[in-house]
């Protein structure tokens, strides 16, 4: 074969010219079909990282990725919502946000992915419930959706094969923090999972992907403007990282701060600040007006109608009766305990993150790390950091997560921007 014009398309790229749509195209329909391997792509995704890429590029990317698959359809006339989170720890805000908003009458029909390095993974939480399934077929998806208002599934592979591919290359290549690729990558997901209207979570901080406020803003942009391109309502929170999120750190017991969460017994501060950023964009691209969101919201959360319809999610997808009720912690408790008193002044979401997926290896879904005492937080030698549910955690490897030391440091906003697809430019809202 003669790949002259992908030589060519190359070294424009390299000397950081734009590639035009029909380029695109044939690039990604050659490398999924096996035409083009591994070699020219690797080059240009790493051309991609280093020259950056323009809209136009990445619209045509995305086009070209939703393309090589299967492509999920709503009814007409249903703007169905999703949420995507760029990853992290402590994250329940899935499990919460999907019910709530389907309560408050916005369908949402949200495609998930597994646990990724020291971040959780929607599917692994939801798993943990005894019976509960998340590999959906396309037609069972559109089906739940339609009789109970939400579904929350796996990514089949018919859907974007061609991220599949591409991701695997990129990871392997030192190319996964490309914004362009990334954006595309999300979006094309997206878009083929039929959703009217996205809702992107970016993370900010140590336990993130990007790890600065300033590179989040960027990818928040930009994913914003894409989905817009594709005609899709978007908002992007942009949220910190630099500590878990919620209190709890595992898969079930995760689970486990969901159901506890929507049925009221308990509500983590952080966890309900950043519950109520995403199900308010959520809301707003699926066409409440801006006045209702908030009561509605809280109504929906106070009535019980949210945790009822979390309920039902678990039983429409397997859920054996009951067992949204009994789910719990890992039955052995220990305590991880700060060696001197002082301020927290930091927490190693990663670290904290990866203690707790060995010991969901080890010990079951339940086991897990509850955080007991928060970044700023007063303690006194001896006082409890966090609880360890699992006799495979170590309480010392928990404990050298925390820093502590003698003066409190800067407060940081959880959510720090609200990124929204208002015309003409995407505006951004500081709180
Ligand atoms: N998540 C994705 O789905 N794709 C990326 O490229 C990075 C994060
Ligand atoms: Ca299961």
């Amino acid at each position: 074969m003669d790949d002259g014009w992908l030589r060519r398309a190359l070294a424009q790229k390299r000397d950081g010219a734009a590639l035009d749509d029909a380029t695109w195209d044939r690039i990604v329909d050659g490398y999924v079909k096996g035409e083009i391997d591994d070699a020219p792509v690797a080059a240009l995704a790493m051309a991609c990282t280093i020259r950056g890429m323009a809209d136009a590029e990445i619209f045509a990317l995305t086009g070209a990725m939703v393309r090589s698959g299967d492509t999920i359809v709503f009814p007409a006339g249903r703007i169905v919502v999703d949420k995507h989170s760029s990853g992290g720890v402590g994250d329940t805000v899935s499990l919460v946000a999907v019910p709530l908003v389907a309560a408050c009458g916005v369908p949402v029909a949200k495609l998930s992915g597994r646990a990724l390095g020291h971040t959780g993974g929607t599917l692994d939480k939801l798993e943990a419930i005894p019976g509960v399934r998340t590999d959906l077929e396309p037609a069972a998806f559109v089906a739940q959706v339609e009789a109970i208002g939400c579904a929350i599934a796996a990514q089949s592979e018919r859907l974007v094969p061609a991220d599949q591919k591409l991701y695997a290359l990129r990871d392997r290549t030192a190319t996964v923090p490309s914004v362009g690729l990334i954006a595309a990558s999300i979006v094309s997901k997206k878009i083929a999972g039929g959703a009217g209207a996205i809702v992107f979570d970016v993370k900010a901080g140590r336990g993130a992907f990007m790890h600065t406020i300033a590179e989040a803003r960027v990818l928040a942009e930009t994913l914003v403007r894409l989905a817009a391109a594709f005609g899709r309502r978007a908002s992007a929170v942009i949220s910190d990282m630099e500590e878990p999120l919620g209190a709890a750190v595992g898969s079930g017991i995760e689970a486990v701060e969901a159901r506890d969460f929507l049925r009221g017994d308990e509500r983590d501060p952080r966890l309900s600040e950043a519950v109520f950023a995403v199900v308010h964009e959520m809301l707003r691209v699926g066409g409440i007006a801006e006045r209702e969101i908030e009561t509605r919201a809280l109504d929906t959360l106070q009535s019980g109608a949210a945790y009822e319809r979390f309920a039902q999610l678990v039983r429409a997808q397997g859920g054996s009766p009951g067992a949204l009720d009994r789910i719990a912690a890992h039955p052995h408790r220990a305590t991880a305990t700060a060696a001197r008193g002082g301020v927290v002044t930091a927490i190693d979401a990663a670290a904290i993150g990866e203690l707790a997926r060995d010991a969901t290896v080890a010990d079951g879904p339940f086991a897990g790390i509850r955080i007991l005492a928060r970044v700023g937080a007063p303690v006194r030698a001896g006082e409890a950091l966090a609880e360890c549910a699992g006799p495979s955690l170590d309480p010392f490897a928990v404990a050298r997560a925390f820093t502590i030391g003698v003066q409190a440091p800067p407060a940081r906003n959880l959510v720090e921007a609200v990124v929204r697809d208002e015309l003409p430019a995407a505006v951004e809202l500081r709180r």
